[in-house]
């Protein structure tokens, strides 16, 4: 039967940035993010007697590009002890202009169809454990609002949880687009070459801490204490690349003006912060009352700058 399955993107405010096991996508720290409500796919998935097929955005994919996809569902039905095609579609509701990886909306998504399709009954923490074999983030896009993936150290420990599903927080997330190309290095290249950096171990080491004051400026309602921090954690992410050996960094030269602008934002009184994934633009971390201020700033700032307002979304829903 077809089953479709919805899933919201997420953001990182602290980050997954290295593998301590490439096949099973084990991280070598705990992440935490936002799931948000603006962007996030749906997928289905349905048994056939013919072929595999996957289309994206309503167009059919070629083997090379369906490869990731049913390598993926291969190793979902070897665990399962379950044979068959199947026929995958998938829209993602992310607009690429956004910045944004769809890839944890993506597979939290294809999980979660793939186990009703096959009516095999999993609770979200099992459903976060498999998502995070097609994408780590994805293990976090199981679940709405501010949700943590705990690393473990295997297979069963390592799955994410949902912190708060429901935040009273008041935070807002500006996705600004200032490049939308292509993106020169895959985040599994760029976590692996990071990992030459000096200050990589160093920054492992502040994992621990980092995560417990985020989930404690969660828990406080600390816009300021959480904004700056998910700036810093970025910036940490962001340092190891560039002193990688050799060293290398997804920051073009907008993503630098961007970055000024959001700090003499805030020299003048509009409080935002940015935090930057393996790609070029930038996510401004705001508050209600300053949207229209900071979106006017980048507005002057950048020609044709496109800008999408994104609060807290849900966890996985199912379509039908
Ligand atoms: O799971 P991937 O391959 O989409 O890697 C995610 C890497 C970052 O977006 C940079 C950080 C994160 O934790 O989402």
């Amino acid at each position: 039967m077809k089953k479709t399955a919805r899933a919201h993107t997420n953001i990182a405010l602290i980050k997954y940035w290295g593998k301590a096991d490439d096949h099973l996508r084990l991280p070598l720290m705990s992440s935490l993010s936002l799931t948000l409500d603006a962007f996030y796919s749906d997928t289905s998935v349905e048994k056939t007697d013919g072929p595999n097929a996957f289309y994206l955005n309503g167009k059919k994919k070629n083997a090379a590009d369906s490869k990731r996809v049913f390598n993926y569902l291969h190793l979902l039905q070897t665990k399962f002890s379950l044979a068959g095609n199947l026929i995958v579609h998938s829209t993602n509701h992310v607009p690429t202009s956004a910045g944004l990886a769809s890839s944890s909306s993506a597979f939290a998504a294809l999980a979660a169809a793939f186990c009703a399709c096959y009516q095999i009954d999993v609770d979200k923490k099992e459903l976060s454990r498999l998502a995070r074999i097609g994408s780590g983030s994805a293990s976090r896009s199981i679940y709405g609002g501010f949700a943590v993936w705990q690393k473990g150290h295997d297979d069963e420990s390592s799955y994410a949880y949902a912190l708060d599903e429901h935040p009273p927080m008041d935070l807002q997330l500006l996705a600004v687009e200032l490049n939308s190309g292509p993106k020169k290095l895959s985040s599994t290249k760029g976590m692996k070459e990071a990992q030459t950096s000096p200050f990589f171990k160093p920054w492992i080491k502040r994992n621990d801490s980092e995560l417990k004051q985020m989930v404690s400026a969660i828990s406080n309602e600390d816009f300021t204490k959480l904004g700056s921090l998910a700036e810093l954690n970025a910036n940490e992410m962001h340092a190891v690349n560039l002193t990688a050996q050799p060293g290398f960094t997804y920051f073009e030269p907008d993503t630098i003006r961007a970055i000024k602008l959001v700090e003499s934002s805030r020299e003048n009184g509009i409080e935002c912060y940015y935090t930057i994934d393996a790609g070029p633009n930038v996510k401004v971390l705001c508050q209600l009352r300053n949207v229209k201020e900071i979106i006017k700033n980048f507005e002057s700032e950048f020609k044709n700058v496109k800008i999408i307002e994104a609060s807290f979304g849900s966890g996985i829903s199912y379509l039908n």
